[in-house]
């Protein structure tokens, strides 16, 4: 559905008309999916989703300035419950340094506001053109030195979401997208067990951006993954734990991935409690840095430390070694 949100002159004189195309809407697909048309694989799979069908409880806006009809510049932001990504930004080669972006930007925030977004995350190169106009509507890097930028609507934004609460386990879905990308950008804790997560490729304070659009194409390619989420009264996604295949075993024997916010961390068990443990094969799970809730969950729920990998992670900035944790049958002949 397609909502005008104004009218306004380019440096050019020409008028370009903005609007919202809220998915799913294939009427604007047959415009917008070829505007974007050099994104990767997943985001592409996304995309044919998104206009066709609705997403869970994904809600996908696609913000565009138009010149006669046709497609000039563009924004989407995709989340759910508050938390977003704000992503896809482009404007036609030929239209460039006309202002379309740097107008069409304040009226997405306004109306992104007005839906009830509170938080936004988006991935850029540091201190590039873009960086500068995202820095310009209000994002800030969250460390510094990086182009990953978020957006909060009020200072306090992150301390209520995030404040602790009661919680419950449930299937990952994709509205869980913009508010995992919200919790894989807070900080990394003194004494935090690292990685964040093998399944998401999140080291440390880091991005799912990409990573997440890659783990739900595979579930719907019908890789037996099972994604659980970990969702606080207050609608934050606090932790996840995915049970897959081992890919660093060649998919012989299961991975345990499991992460919970530093608040919520004696929760981890109920995320255990929930994963349909295999019947035959073992369940293997990667961690480094101190001992912490991570290690008590998995040994609670029968995982054992079978390995250690010397100096095998930076951890904080210093070589850390990687602990191999295993439950179940290791392979016989
Ligand atoms: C970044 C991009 C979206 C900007 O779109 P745009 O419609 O040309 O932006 P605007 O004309 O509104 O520019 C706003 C301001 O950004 C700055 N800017 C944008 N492009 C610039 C460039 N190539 N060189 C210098 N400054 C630039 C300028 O300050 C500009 O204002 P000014 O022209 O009055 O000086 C566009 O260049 C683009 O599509 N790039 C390729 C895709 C991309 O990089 N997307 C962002 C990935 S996160």
């Amino acid at each position: 559905m397609y909502t005008h949100l104004g009218s306004v002159t380019l440096k050019t004189g020409e008028q370009m008309e903005l609007g919202v195309v809220r998915c799913p809407d294939p009427s604007w697909a047959r415009q917008i999916k070829p505007f974007l048309s050099h994104k990767g694989r997943e985001t592409k799979d996304f995309f044919d989703a998104a206009f066709e069908r609705p997403m869970d409880g994904l809600e996908t806006r696609f913000y565009v300035g138009t010149i006669g009809g046709l497609l000039v510049t563009n924004v989407m932001v995709a989340g759910a419950r508050g938390a977003g990504i704000l992503g896809h930004v482009y404007t036609a080669p030929e239209h460039r340094r006309k202002g379309a972006y740097g107008q069409l930007m304040p009226v997405q925030m306004a109306d992104t506001q007005r839906a009830g977004f509170r938080a936004l995350t988006l991935g850029t190169g540091f201190e590039t053109h873009a960086y500068r106009i995202y820095h310009g509507n209000g994002f800030r890097s969250i460390d510094g030195t990086s182009g990953r930028m978020k957006w909060l609507a009020q200072p306090d934004v992150e301390a209520r979401y995030f404040r602790s609460g009661a919680t419950s386990v449930r299937p990952a879905r994709w509205d869980d997208w913009g508010p995992l990308n919200l919790l894989t950008y807070q900080p990394v804790q003194a004494g935090e067990e690292l990685p964040r997560s093998w399944s998401f490729r999140v080291k440390g304070q880091g991005s799912l951006e990409g990573t997440f659009q890659a783990l739900q194409r595979d579930i719907m390619r019908q890789t037996p993954i099972t994604p659980l989420a970990l969702e606080s009264e207050h609608g934050a996604t606090v932790g996840w734990a995915v049970l897959q295949p081992d890919n660093v075993a060649f998919g012989e024997g299961w991975l345990l991935d499991l992460y919970v916010h530093p608040g919520c961390a004696g929760d981890a068990g109920k995320l255990l409690d929930a994963v349909p443990w295999p019947d035959q094969g073992r369940v293997a799970a990667y961690t480094a840095g101190p001992e912490g809730y991570r290690t008590a969950a998995l040994r609670d729920f029968g995982f054992r430390p079978i390995a250690e990998l010397p100096d095998w992670l930076q951890v904080s900035g210093k070589p850390a070694p990687l602990r191999v944790l295993a439950r179940g049958q290791m392979l016989r002949d």
